[in-house]
């Protein structure tokens, strides 16, 4: 096990010790102990039951090895790899292909990338659509369409159009050679035209939630497509799980987060949560958050039935660059927020600042000083600052960036969601609130059996009124 590798939570900035009365005393924490103890016995009740499959994944090694042997395939045969998913179905991947490959990955040449280019096609703006035909060759381009209900309207959108476009480039015979399908075993309409094509494919459990699918076929086949190691998510987010797993809370970095969490909402109204990498590979990570934390957590319906209306609202922020746009509402505004900073140890790059201007005293306190070593000396900064103005925030430090460390952070973030749904007694892997909105969309869109629907949502008069 690589102890050293471990991502460390330091949550010393939450607490009363450092806050005063702003802060959390650990009473707040014994109080709760009644609801912890069952928080803890139905996330392992439901563990067994095999309700929560997203703690499975790291243990899947056969579905892992198939998805090996197809990667090695596509990174060898194509020049780009389209995902067309939304939600769930893209933001895993576009936050690792953005933490783990190069900055600049679509741009490098072929010969540096080593393989292919991904796109993740997550939205229906045409301008994206038209764009993506004028750099790509759809006859060297391999497509997987990921969609876990199998028709979700912004993903089959984007099929429907490849697919003609491959039909005209490939021909129709070869439409096989181009395709893959990730979606569920046996439902859906995917799964139909997967079965009918005879089109490579893979599952998405049944007990894995959208938005938890990352380390499913759903994340790691487009990743390791272009050359992440899976080996080493998966064992990353095993060795979490092992963390992840003590029923002491202290020891426990995902349950004691949602603890924290728990209690800023509910002894002090602390609705917010904003998570803030100092780091331009992780930013994506926080808008993967951003889904998980606002779609698992905001509810209307408590498990028992009672209207709760709960929901922790999600900000996402990059240190340094927000520094010069959100710290200043974090540091004087409402009382509101729990700040998480994602910090990195040791970058994988780094740059020297060279010795010049060195008569400006305003400038050559840089000279000879690591880029790094600014970028954290910032994040060190705000935290302090902070904390001077009795504002929460807690550190998740990684050593490195690597495909180890960001398997702990995922899973961490996901058992802590898991986790905080069970304080809040709500049910966090479904998401009836966006019903709605698809079948006026499917209405809107002349959908055979959803004409009527517009008519059933009565909206009260005087919207004409108000339109300037
Ligand atoms: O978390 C979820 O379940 C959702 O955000 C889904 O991922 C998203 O709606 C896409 O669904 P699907 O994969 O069925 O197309």
């Amino acid at each position: 096990m690589k102890a050293s590798k471990r991502i460390i939570l330091n949550f010393n900035n939450m607490m009363k010790e450092r806050l005063g009365k702003q802060g959390i005393d650990s009473n707040d924490i014994k109080r709760l102990n009644k609801k912890i103890k069952l928080a803890i016995k139905n996330i392992k009740q439901k563990r067994e039951d095999g309700q929560l499959g997203f703690m499975y994944l790291p243990y899947d090694i056969k579905t892992r090895d198939e998805v090996k042997k197809v990667a090695e395939l596509v990174r060898d045969k194509f020049e780009n790899f389209i995902v067309l998913g939304i939600g769930g179905s893209a933001l895993g991947t576009i936050a690792l292909r953005n933490a783990l490959k190069h900055p600049f990955y679509n741009m490098l040449p072929s010969e540096k990338r080593k393989a292919p280019r991904l796109f993740v096609m997550d939205n229906v703006d045409p301008e994206v659509a038209v764009g993506l035909f004028d750099i790509v060759d759809l006859k060297k381009s391999i497509v997987n369409i990921i969609t876990k209900s199998g028709a979700t309207a912004e993903t089959v959108a984007f099929m429907k159009i490849l697919w003609k476009g491959l039909i005209k480039k490939v021909g129709k015979n070869k439409l096989k050679d181009h395709i893959i399908i990730t979606t569920d075993k046996e439902k859906g309409e995917l799964r139909k035209i997967a079965n009918t094509y005879g089109f490579v494919s893979f599952t998405v459990p049944g007990n894995v939630g959208g938005r938890f699918s990352v380390l499913s076929p759903v994340g790691i086949l487009p990743l390791a497509s272009i050359g992440v190691n899976i080996d080493e998510l998966l064992k990353g987010a095993a060795y979490m799980d092992t963390l992840c797993s003590n029923d002491n809370i202290w020891k426990n970095p995902a349950y004691m987060r949602a603890i924290l969490h728990y209690i800023s909402d509910t002894k002090f109204g602390r609705k917010i949560t904003v998570m803030m990498p100092y780091s331009n590979a992780l930013k994506d990570i926080a808008d993967w958050f951003a889904q998980l934390w606002a779609e698992s957590l905001g509810k209307k319906y408590s498990i028992t039935g009672e209207t709760v209306h709960e929901g922790l609202t999600p900000v996402k922020a990059l240190g340094a660059t927000d520094q010069h746009s959100q710290v200043q509402l974090y540091i004087e505004g409402p009382y509101d927020k729990v700040i998480t900073f994602l910090r990195v140890e040791k970058f994988r790059n780094d740059v020297l600042m060279p010795r010049n201007f060195d008569e400006f005293d305003s400038i050559s306190y840089l000279s000879n000083k690591k880029m790094s070593q600014l970028l954290n000396a910032e994040q060190l900064a705000t935290e302090m600052a902070l904390a001077k103005n009795q504002r929460p925030s807690m550190t998740i430090t990684l050593p490195e960036i690597s495909e180890f460390t960001l398997g702990q952070l995922i899973y961490l973030l996901e058992v802590e969601t898991a986790f905080i749904g069970e304080l809040y007694n709500i049910n966090a892997f479904d998401q009836p609130g966006v019903e709605l909105g698809k079948i006026l969309t499917y209405a809107f869109m002349g959908r055979k059996g959803y004409k009527d629907k517009i008519k059933q949502i009565k909206l009260s008069k005087g919207v004409k009124k108000y339109i300037i």
